[in-house]
């Protein structure tokens, strides 16, 4: 459901002393609401695994908060289940998240409930597109999936982070500077190229070779706003953790050019989750055992 125009991200944390067999049963329900209209996602984190008494797909940790140079940090909120559901109707996804939060409710705990949108032509509220570089066709599923039987795998390994932006402070460069902090043109989303790029730009930050494998993930954030707060609510998907650890720590300022990203002057985040979501045919196995 590329272009979704509507969404919702719900984190879970599993109840004390839970009737694993009712848990099982729930989630199934929700996961069978996937329709021609709507499409659920279900991840579990070490703990959800272990809970459904699956065996976690080896590389599966929890998200560890992360401290950065200049005081910068990426905090860890790490649920047990992580459900994206998302259409292209509103009022379908208004019922989806009633009607699961409400089947749910006896056996787990709601850490996090956010809605998302998709903005004008897939743009972050900066007005940037995202998902530009996102690796496309066959390419994409050699990027994100974990191959049958492997690492006991078949599935992908996600990340949820939930970045809150001042937009303010960002609009208050000109666009040409704006331009230089993510490292593409804003209106029809060009790389920057040679010395024009700079080394501090959120491209240069996250486009990442680690013995020359290039570290590419597949990204499909929504953008949020409420009166409270705007933002941009990042879901990844990639074969291993490695591929986030590395970009995120690039960001901070950890890796050996110690230089961070410059998105992180105006948007800082406020949760991180690492999970894996199994493939249908697995998440089946697991919820119907
Ligand atoms: C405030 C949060 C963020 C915003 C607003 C944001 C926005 C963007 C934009 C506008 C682009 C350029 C267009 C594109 O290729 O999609 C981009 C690229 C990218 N972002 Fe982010 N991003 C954010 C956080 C992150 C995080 C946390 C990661 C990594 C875990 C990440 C990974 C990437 C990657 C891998 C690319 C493609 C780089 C390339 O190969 O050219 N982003 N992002």
């Amino acid at each position: 459901m590329e272009g979704s125009t509507s969404a919702i991200f719900l984190e879970y944390k599993v109840k004390n002393d839970v009737n694993v067999i009712g848990l099982k049963k729930a989630l199934l329900k929700v996961y069978e609401k996937n329709s021609d209209q709507i499409l659920i996602l279900m991840s579990f984190s070490k703990k959800g695994f272990a809970v459904l008494g699956a065996n976690a797909p080896e590389g599966l940790q929890d998200f560890k908060t992360l401290n950065g140079i200049n005081n910068l940090s990426m905090p860890t909120s790490q649920s047990d289940i992580f459900i994206w559901a998302h259409s292209f109707s509103k009022s379908v996804m208004f019922d989806f998240q009633e009607s699961a939060k409400e089947i749910l409710n006896e056996f787990l705990t709601l850490d996090l409930e956010q809605e998302g949108f998709r903005y004008h032509d897939s743009r972050d509220l900066t007005g940037f597109v995202d998902g530009s570089a996102n690796p496309k066709g066959d390419k994409r599923m050699e990027e994100v999936l974990v191959p049958i039987g492997e690492n006991n795998g078949n599935g992908s390994f996600v990340i949820t982070q939930k970045w809150v932006h001042d937009l303010a402070s960002f609009h208050s460069h000109k666009v040409e500077e704006q331009e230089k902090i993510i490292g593409r043109t804003k209106v029809d989303s060009i790389e920057l190229e040679g010395d024009a790029m700079p080394k501090d730009s959120h491209v240069s930050s996250v486009d990442l070779k680690v013995d020359g494998e290039a570290m590419k993930i597949y990204r499909r954030s929504f953008p949020f706003a409420n009166a409270e707060e705007k933002g941009l609510f990042f879901l990844g998907f990639a074969k291993n953790l490695q591929r986030f650890d590395v970009q995120l720590e690039s960001m901070l300022g950890l890796s050996d050019d110690g230089i961070s990203d410059r998105i992180m002057d105006f948007s800082i985040p406020k949760t991180g989750g690492y999970y894996f979501a199994p493939s249908v045919k697995e998440l089946l196995k697991h919820l119907t055992n």
